[in-house]
């Protein structure tokens, strides 16, 4: 299987607290933390963008791999809060970056974004032995979200995180090295009505002067949401463990998508991993999307919990719904 080398991260330096949230809305910080486990999120500049975010991770990636910008050939993008319908936030990135003639699109899988993204490149890779795939995760959900409904509001937040993937390692890997073993992505439309932002693409019949309204924002049922989210995750993780022969004992650390610590707990506790196998970073980012998982994997390199030769387990869950599993062998 292909593996990663090198990755990034970046998050914007505004910090929400949440007694800042206490002054918008109807809510406590004692509310949000024991629902949640968040107590701060970040908020990307009013002057930022998507591809921003998207490029101080790339860069960081590539600085951590030692590789050239124009090593690379593709460019895969994941993002539910693009920088615009057109053009692709990935087009916008490849100019930042200053490369051409790349391979560059966007793909958008909800929360599970990265790793369907990983998974395209890993296909990619196998295709072309010679590929060097950038996959960066971005999102600024601070802008999907209406700013007066307390039960989302307090729950996203914006970030970006970034991985270089190829077939072959260079002769002497730098930085953040794992070979992705396994990964494992499953979905079911029935359920796409229960995270969704109806308008703003071909659903919601709009004109120049339609007012703003909430069908432009982030819509959640958080309790359906919430069982799915455990089960899915859940069942992803043990699929994928059996499959390649994989007890929990074998997992080093386990990174569910940094949506809700309660939810993090239920799938821990529900696969028997112990807390400190556990990652989580949620009270620090809140849900940044699909840039969750990848956040959390630089957080938790950078926190040494991730060893040479350790094997990490990686599941998400988010709108459609899509959830996944992967497994990758640390280098
Ligand atoms: C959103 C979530 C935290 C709400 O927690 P919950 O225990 O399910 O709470 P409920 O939605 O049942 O709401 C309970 C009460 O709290 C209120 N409430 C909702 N948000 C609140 C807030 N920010 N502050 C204070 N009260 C709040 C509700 O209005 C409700 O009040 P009511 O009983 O008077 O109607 C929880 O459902 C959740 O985390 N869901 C998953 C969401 C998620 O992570 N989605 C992304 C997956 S990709």
């Amino acid at each position: 299987m292909p593996y990663i080398n090198g990755l990034g991260k970046y998050v914007p330096e505004k910090i929400i607290d949440n007694a800042y949230l206490e002054k918008l809305v109807e809510t406590s910080d004692e509310w949000i933390t024991s629902r949640t486990g968040i107590k701060r999120r970040r908020m990307a500049a009013p002057d930022e963008i998507t591809s921003d975010l998207a490029y101080k991770a790339s860069l960081a990636a590539l600085h951590d791999s030692g590789r050239n910008v124009t090593d690379i050939t593709h460019v895969f993008v994941s993002s539910a809060t693009p920088d615009a319908l057109c053009p692709i936030t990935a087009c916008v990135l490849i100019r930042k970056l200053g490369i051409k003639g790349v391979m560059a699109f966007d793909c958008n899988a909800a929360c599970s974004g990265f790793v369907n993204a990983l998974q395209l490149a890993c296909y990619t890779a196998k295709a072309d032995p010679n590929a060097l795939i950038l996959v960066v995760a971005a999102e600024i959900m601070t802008r999907k979200v209406d700013w007066s409904d307390r039960s989302t509001c307090v729950l996203f937040g914006d970030g970006a995180g970034a991985v270089l993937v190829s077939q072959n390692l260079p002769p002497d890997p730098k930085g953040f090295t794992a070979e992705i073993k396994d990964i494992l992505v499953d979905t079911d439309g029935e359920f796409s009505e229960l995270i969704a932002i109806h308008a703003g693409g071909s659903r919601e019949h709009y004109t120049v002067g339609t007012p703003v309204n909430r069908e432009y924002f982030i819509r959640m049922e958080g309790r359906e949401v919430f069982k799915q989210a455990v089960r899915s995750m859940t069942s992803a993780s043990q699929t994928i463990l059996e499959r390649n022969g994989l007890k929990i004992e074998d997992i080093a650390l386990a990174i569910p998508h940094q949506a809700n610590d309660r939810i993090i707990q239920a799938v821990g506790d529900r696969l028997n991993i112990p807390e400190e196998k556990l990652f989580s970073n949620v009270s620090e980012y809140g849900n940044t999307s699909s840039a969750s998982v990848s956040l959390a994997l630089a957080d938790a390199r950078n926190a040494g919990r991730m060893p040479a030769g350790s094997t990490v387990l990686l599941t998400t869950f988010g709108g459609g719904f899509i959830w996944t599993a992967a497994l990758l062998k640390i280098i």
